[in-house]
């Protein structure tokens, strides 16, 4: 027998149950999405390698260790993308959004892809929901898009499970400023920096700072604080943004030690934080990009955006026993004995499919009782049964499962009996909205 084939290290399907999750999740974003006037982008799965290289930066874990990075056939270098912000910062210039009215709002629910090593909560594939506000540099939009998150959160009935850690970073010039001077600081420590981390001192100094190593975390306590080399005017936005934020009534815990792992940022960066393990798996972070569409060939525009991890907010909700509706369970089975009965059952559940009830049926070749034993483990509350004497007498029999018990109606009369038993309100009616002509 062929050796069975696997999904990639660290990849996974989404198997029914969790698309039951996926789905609630995509319709709290959608709906928060538009009360606040976002619209949806979809940017895809594939890049030129440049854009994370310029955009995130060279020196990030995400483009260093992380990217799944391959040739086409032409040698043009192409990578799976392994966030959303770039992509979609990108399509900003490539499609003129500085003509759209401002801020453009946009939101994103897709997979994505890092080579990370694969533990709980880390997937080499996994999908995000993300935010993103570009052309407008004001700290209450920050307010808003934390504010946000936040709403989805408590709609997924998990807010409380999360603590908001809030930093400001400055302007890229401060930062440079900061950078330096932590340099040299940790230079003068490099035999207490475990050998792992050593290049960071070069390429990306502040990435020491909000390790998980506990070396480096007592290291990081001693380090100079970045608010000292802060420029005012980003302090004094992030006091406004503050502000805002008693206002909203959202609580946050002011961690100066928070760098996130993207270059991109400028400015307020948040992470979501599960108030049990902390940093070790964040639901969500994000923060202002002012300089990233600049970067990439744009005009100068402000950005600020946020990301969650659906992965990891469903094992939250799951933890937190959060039940989902599930819309896949069927009403009707239908049964049928002989050609003559199967040739009438397919129309007529195409009759109940229509009228909203969700059906299944006209399977195989099976005695009755096979046919309902297979009903029983569908769970349906109704089978609909047609043999040889129905046929002849253009009636059918209705069985409710449960209860056992049947009642023969005109052939006619079966889908408006069966609406009535199921009720209007379970009924699986599609509108996909009403289509008008130019
Ligand atoms: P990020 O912090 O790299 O930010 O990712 C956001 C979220 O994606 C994380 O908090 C986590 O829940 C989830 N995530 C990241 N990597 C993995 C993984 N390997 N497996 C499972 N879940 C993962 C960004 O990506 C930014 N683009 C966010 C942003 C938007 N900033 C501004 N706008």
């Amino acid at each position: 027998m062929a050796e069975p084939l696997s999904t990639p290290k660290g990849i996974h399907d989404i198997l029914p149950d969790d698309h039951d999750y996926h789905t609630y999740i995509k319709k709290v974003v959608r709906h928060r999405a538009r009360q606040a006037g976002f619209r949806r982008i979809t940017t895809p799965v594939i890049e030129y390698t440049d854009l994370f290289q310029r955009g995130i930066g060279d020196g990030t874990d995400i483009v260093s260790k992380e990217m799944y990075t391959f040739e086409d056939r032409k040698e043009r270098s192409l990578t799976l993308k392994p966030e959303g912000t770039a992509g979609v910062a990108r399509a900003y210039i490539e499609h003129g959004m500085n003509q759209w009215p401002k801020p453009v709002l946009l939101y994103y629910f897709e997979p994505h892809f890092r080579y990370d090593r694969p533990q709980k909560g880390r997937y080499r594939q996994f999908w995000q929901l993300g935010f993103e506000v570009l052309g407008e540099s004001d700290p209450a939009l920050d307010a808003q898009v934390i504010y946000m998150a936040q709403k989805i959160f408590s709609d997924l009935g998990i807010a409380d499970v999360f603590e908001l850690q809030l930093n400001t970073i400055g302007t890229p010039e401060a930062r440079k400023k900061y950078t330096a001077v932590l340099q040299d600081f940790y230079l003068d420590k490099i035999r207490a920096i475990p050998p792992e981390f050593r290049d960071l001192v070069d390429t990306n100094p502040l990435r020491l700072l909000d390790q998980k190593d506990e070396d480096l975390q007592i290291l990081a306590k001693m380090a100079p604080s970045m608010k000292d080399y802060l420029d005012q005017e980003s302090l004094d936005f992030h006091e406004e943004l503050k502000g805002y934020l008693d206002e909203l009534g959202i609580k946050y815990v002011e961690n100066d030690k928070l760098v996130r792992g993207l270059d991109y940022y400028t400015r307020t960066v948040f992470e979501f934080w599960d108030k049990n393990t902390g940093a070790q798996n964040a639901v969500g972070g994000g923060g202002r990009y002012d300089g990233l569409i600049e970067l990439l060939g744009g005009q100068p525009t402000p950005g600020m955006g946020f990301a969650a991890g659906v992965e990891r907010l469903i094992a939250n909700m799951k933890i937190q026993k959060v039940r989902v509706p599930s819309k896949d369970d069927l009403h009707v089975f239908v049964a049928q004995l002989g050609t003559e009965a199967k040739r009438k059952c397919l129309p007529l559940i195409d009759k109940l499919r229509d009228a909203g009830l969700k059906t299944m049926g006209a399977l195989g070749k099976g005695s009755i009782n096979v046919q309902l034993g297979l009903a029983n483990k569908f769970k349906v509350p109704y089978t609909v049964l047609i043999g040889i004497t129905e046929v002849r007498e253009g009636t059918a029999i209705i069985r409710d499962m449960s209860k056992g018990i049947q009642e023969t109606v005109k052939f006619d009369e079966v889908v408006p009996r069966l609406v009535k038993l199921i009720g209007d309100d379970k009924l699986d009616k599609y509108s996909p909205g009403e289509l008008t002509y130019e």
